[in-house]
């Protein structure tokens, strides 16, 4: 029996988070946050103290560690037993996550942690290459995007909602940056899929894009 899978890709703050747990918790499907993976390697490399330069290293520890999920209200990723929610979030753990996601070794060991979500009664999966690298036979295929001036004022109210000091103008430049830093890669860059529907959700509400999502579904 084919398992059916949904791609979320597109580029930090566009909400394909909130959007893909959504649906997936309307489906009943699983849930695949790749770029949870990439953080969670990254701060695996800071725990043992290893340069992102030191590739070999960085190959032996994505290998090795150990990655649970548990997806509720909110996604809960504990590293090698210990949880790491909490770090998880950091602009300065995904920068670096962005910067190891331009190894292709780093991408080849992680590749296979991300099929294996692939499992029935169906599959939800966010990230840059879903579509594209991970799951190209994918049945369903969405590429969300947003202005990143919209995507930088979410991220900032978000920082804000959570009493977390931020400064809407570093915000706007780290997301540039970081866009600049997944498009421009030769590995697997962030890239819509031939067969993916466009959505800019700028001026949408998350409903209407679920909605114009499960549409795509149904
Ligand atoms: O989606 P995110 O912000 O949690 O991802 C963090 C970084 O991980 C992102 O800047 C690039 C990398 N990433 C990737 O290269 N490929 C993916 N499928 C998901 C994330």
């Amino acid at each position: 029996m084919s398992i059916p899978v949904l791609t979320i890709d597109g580029p930090s703050g566009a909400g394909k988070g909130t959007v893909s747990r959504l649906i997936a918790k309307k489906l009943g499907w699983h849930y695949l946050d790749s770029g949870s993976i990439y953080r969670s390697l990254a701060l695996a490399l800071q725990k043992a103290a290893v340069d992102i330069t030191a590739v070999d290293d960085i190959v032996s520890i994505a290998k090795a560690m150990v990655l649970e999920f548990e997806c509720n209200d909110e996604l809960i990723v504990k590293l090698n037993g210990e949880d790491i929610t909490p770090q998880l979030g950091l602009e300065s753990t995904g920068s670096i996550a962005s910067q190891i996601a331009a190894l292709p070794e780093v991408r080849q060991v992680l590749l296979k942690k991300q099929q294996d979500f692939k499992q029935l009664p169906g599959l939800v999966a966010d990230g840059r290459d879903m579509g594209t690298v991970v799951f190209p036979d994918a049945e369903y295929k969405v590429f969300l995007t947003a202005s990143a001036e919209k995507r930088a004022a979410r991220r900032y109210k978000q920082l804000k909602e959570k009493e977390i000091d931020a400064n809407l103008m570093q915000i706007t430049i780290e997301i540039e940056a970081r866009d600049r830093r997944d498009s421009e890669r030769q590995a697997a860059p962030l890239a819509m899929a031939n067969d993916a529907l466009y959505i800019d959700s700028s001026d949408l509400t998350i409903e209407s894009v679920i909605q114009e999502v499960i549409n795509l579904i149904h």
